[in-house]
């Protein structure tokens, strides 16, 4: 079986949240902590604040934004321009924080959102633009920064699953005023569940400390103005903001601090059998396109998508289907055009141009599993297996 995951931990994970069970310090404290901090450390970001999931941080870092108490707050009404090709949890933060979003084409040989396409969206109420580096491709970040720049918007990038992308030398997600990551149990790295809000700015961290849990300020670190400002109430029982509940435990935490120095390494193994992915299947061409990596970028591959390209004499399905009876697991990529998932379809949105690119990307493209338990046997088999497909048809 090539699976599209196999779990990034083993025993050393498994002690570290053992630990916790045994001493019994289970709820969101002192590893959290080392976790968030270590995370921005390796990174160059200020602030860490973990979270339970790559959602929930979108949840936050969208609620902090468009908080009362937030600097240049995103007001109900506002646009933000999102690419097609996301994940349901990249938007519905956006609508659940009465914002609206704007829903734009991609660059087909990237997937990730086109600048081009961001410039026809700008409109009086856009206020931001949310990004996806997707599959951890970078997207065009010196256009992207150029276009928020002109216009005054800004920057959101979704990150969820790109941990180990660069782009010019810089980590995806050091663009932005916030950055979300997910450490699901299917991402380069994982806490079980989990995610983390990244930012430089103070004030929105300790936002979101407050909005994570419940609106209590236990977990900022500066309680001191809030208790000055409410004499008279316990104050350790605060509460200044509304608020959540979605904090980490501290398994996931210890989990965290265990997996992050093994990061660089899966990402090697992913970029290595990208590599080989695309030098070997090239000779298809004629039938099957291959995410390019954006200039500049480094791709963190988070799985190997394949376009069955127009006028090829099979269907995706049928290719897909091959692989399946080979026991290789298949996926479409991300959630397709998010524009065409029912769910989008009772909230108010926009949606610019016919979006043909995310459209083409859900109807023909799939991916395959590239992680860092694919070694050279599991890839050379995925690859016999789609020329014994093409094989079979006298295609190649
Ligand atoms: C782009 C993007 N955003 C958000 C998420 C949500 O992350 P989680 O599964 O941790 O909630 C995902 C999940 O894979 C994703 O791909």
């Amino acid at each position: 079986m090539v699976r599209l995951h196999e779990p990034t931990f083993s025993t050393e994970e498994i002690m570290a949240a053992l630990d916790c069970l045994l001493t019994t310090r289970v709820t969101m404290g002192p590893k959290v902590k080392a976790f968030e901090q270590q995370f921005a450390a390796t990174f160059g970001w200020n602030h860490g604040v973990m979270n339970n999931s790559g959602s929930s941080a979108n949840l936050l870092a969208i609620s902090a934004l468009t908080n009362p108490r937030a600097q240049d707050r995103l007001m109900p009404g506002d646009e933000v321009i999102v690419p097609a090709l996301s994940w349901s949890t990249t938007i519905w933060p956006l609508i659940q924080c009465g914002l609206v979003p704007v829903i734009v084409d991609i660059d087909p040989s990237t997937l990730n959102i086109d600048p081009e396409q961001i410039e026809r969206a700008i409109g009086p109420r856009t206020r931001a633009v949310m990004i996806v580096p997707v599959y951890g491709n970078p997207c065009d970040m010196d256009a992207i920064i150029d276009i928020c720049h002109r216009n005054n918007l800004q920057l959101i990038e979704d990150c969820c699953e790109a941990l180990g992308a660069f782009y010019d030398g810089k980590p995806v997600g050091r663009f932005g005023r916030v950055a979300t990551f997910s450490f699901y149990y299917s991402h380069h790295i994982t806490t079980l569940e989990g995610g983390i809000c990244t930012t430089d700015e103070f004030e929105l961290s300790e936002l979101m400390r407050i909005l994570r849990a419940h609106g209590w300020i236990r977990e900022v670190d500066d309680p001191k103005p809030w208790i000055d400002a409410s004499p008279g109430i316990d104050e350790r029982f605060l509460f200044v903001n509304l608020g959540y509940n979605l904090r980490a435990t501290e398994l996931s935490g210890a989990m965290g601090t265990v997996q992050l120095p093994k990061l660089a390494g899966f990402v090697d193994v992913r970029r290595d059998n990208a590599n080989w992915f695309r030098r070997t299947l090239d000779r298809y061409g004629a039938y099957l396109s291959f995410q390019q990596e954006t200039p500049k970028g480094r791709h963190s591959w988070f799985g190997f998508p394949i376009h069955v390209k127009a006028g090829a004499p099979f269907t995706v399905n049928e290719l897909m289907r091959h692989l399946n009876d080979a026991h290789i697991e298949t996926r479409p990529i991300i959630c397709g055009n998010v524009a065409l998932q029912p769910g989008l379809q009772m909230y108010p949105h926009r949606t610019v141009g016919d979006l043909r690119h995310a459209t083409q990307t859900m109807k023909c493209a799939f991916s395959f599993g590239n992680h860092q338990a694919i070694d050279s046997q599991a890839r050379s088999y995925v690859a016999e297996k789609i020329g014994n497909f093409l094989n079979g048809r006298g295609l190649a």
